[in-house]
């Protein structure tokens, strides 16, 4: 037995006070895998990778995003668990912990609970539109192969502000609800275990999807680039998309890394999970372009992409009805996951910060993301004509929290492990009971961490937000 005492429970003096409280970590390596996962997959594999891959050309943008996946978010994923599994505390708290000088590199948790709040403040919609499919599905009226019929569906739900802000309630309150009672554990359990479900049925659809006439020209969108497409933006939307498929740039990881058991070996854990999210994302890649062209949707549609396209490979397939109820309802749990790792953010903040009940923090998120959220919601409705930088409220938090926030994250949280940290701590943290495994790797990693990853999301960011001129 390999396991120690530190390993199942780790106990922990919390900062400044004399009492000691017990941190809960996970039981198994394994665990710690599905678990990382379970933040990983959610919305960002089944709708905004397939509808970046639309807009960003198909191939060429997948290309793009692999290699940040790779060359940056590899490196920050192991960053940010590197971190927190030395300092044992909230993403605050860890690099409070771990910043030897005075310069403030907590405020990088800072960034994160305003990148937090913004990314629910969409994610909640979408989740509701997942919500409300799970009704359309069974009502089997959208199943259509006529792009008219379930642009139509769609249409009916998102221009209408009740509804739309009905269903983003709806979500909040289960995910409000979960953290509330505090079952997020056993939900965590749950979701993980459905995602190998998520997958299978994932292939089921890709398969449909392959098989449909003149599926061909969907698989070439996928694989063959066309590198004339690489714009400044395309290359902003690649990275970013690897920050937000991974759940790095803004402390959640760090939150992750400090349950990590002292054995767990986290450059091997950051490939896997890096390599299954991804894996996922392709397939939803391949459940949907094929009947794209097939039936003649337009792939850069946008956010709508996956509900306007899905339910055509699902009326071309016999029981269409019930699988779509399945997916739809996977969809949702998986999103739940990754919900609960994003709102956990701010609710132990103001938690810990403010000395607020858990049960009165949740609530006060929840109602501030519905506020908030309600200008995402009603994006495609009442306020369909305020701009903001060209964007609706919508599209501004999609497009600012993966493009902006979480870079400008992973850029700190690179500059401090790579220039402040340093070799020697970074080595250590990656240490698993006095013995460092795949030191090559983990100094390719530290290479990557100093030199490569900053100045890559660094120049993407600068040359995406039109500083080296159009
Ligand atoms: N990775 C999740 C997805 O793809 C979204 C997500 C969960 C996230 N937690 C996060 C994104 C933290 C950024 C930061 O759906």
């Amino acid at each position: 037995m390999e396991a120690s005492s530190t390993d199942g429970k780790l106990v922990e003096a919390s900062s400044g006070k004399t009492n000691f409280k017990v941190r809960d970590g996970f039981s198994t390596r394994l665990g710690v895998l599905l678990a990382t996962l379970g933040s990983a997959v959610g919305l960002g594999n089944i709708w905004k990778f397939p509808y970046l891959t639309g807009t960003g050309g198909g191939a060429v943008f997948i290309i793009i995003y692999m290699i940040s996946v790779l060359l940056i978010g590899i490196p920050v994923l192991v960053s940010e668990h590197a971190i927190g599994r030395s300092a044992r505390a909230n993403a605050i708290d860890s690099m409070r912990k771990v910043s030897p000088n005075k310069v403030p590199w907590w405020l990088i948790g800072a960034l994160g609970f305003l990148a937090a709040f913004f990314i629910m403040a969409f994610y909640t919609e979408v989740a509701g539109w997942v919500l409300a499919y799970v009704f359309k599905a069974f009502s089997a009226s959208i199943l259509s192969t006529d792009s008219n019929v379930t642009t139509e569906a769609f249409n009916s739900l998102v221009t209408n502000p009740g509804l739309s802000v009905a269903w983003q309630v709806i979500d909040l309150l289960i995910v409000g609800g979960i953290l509330m009672f505090g079952v997020s554990k056993g939900i965590e359990r749950v979701t993980k275990r459905l995602i190998p479900l998520l997958a299978i049925l994932l292939v089921v659809v890709a398969i449909r999807s392959l098989t449909l006439p003149g599926a061909s020209a969907g698989l070439e969108f996928l694989f063959k680039p066309d590198f004339s497409k690489i714009t400044a933006s395309t290359l902003l939307a690649g990275v970013g998309l690897a920050f937000f498929k991974l759940s790095i740039g803004m402390g959640t990881m760090i939150t992750y890394g400090s349950y990590f058991r002292s054995d767990q070996n986290i450059p091997t854990t950051a490939v896997r999970v890096a390599l299954a999210d991804m894996s996922i994302a392709l397939l939803a890649g391949i459940a949907i372009f094929p009947a794209v062209f097939a039936y003649g949707f337009q792939p850069n549609a946008g956010p709508s992409l996956v509900f306007l396209t899905i339910p055509s490979v699902f009326a071309s397939m016999p029981a269409g009805n019930i699988f779509m109820v399945i997916f739809f309802i996977l969809t949702f749990i998986a999103s739940i996951g990754a919900q609960v790792s994003l709102l956990e953010v701010p609710i132990s903040l103001v938690n810990e910060k403010f000395n607020l009940s858990r049960k009165l923090s949740t609530a006060l998120a929840s109602f501030t993301l519905i506020l908030v959220g309600s200008l995402a919601a009603l994006s495609n409705s009442l306020l369909a004509n305020v701009k903001i930088f060209g964007l609706t409220f919508f599209d501004l938090f999609d497009f600012t929290t993966s493009n902006i926030f979480l870079p400008l994250g992973g850029f700190f949280i690179c500059i401090f492990v790579g220039w402040v940290w340093g070799k020697k701590n970074f080595f250590a943290a990656l240490t698993n009971n006095g013995e460092l495994h795949n030191e090559k790797f983990v100094s390719v990693l530290f290479f990557l961490i100093r030199f490569v990853s900053p100045v890559l999301v660094l120049l993407v960011l600068l040359n995406g937000l039109g500083v080296f001129g159009k």
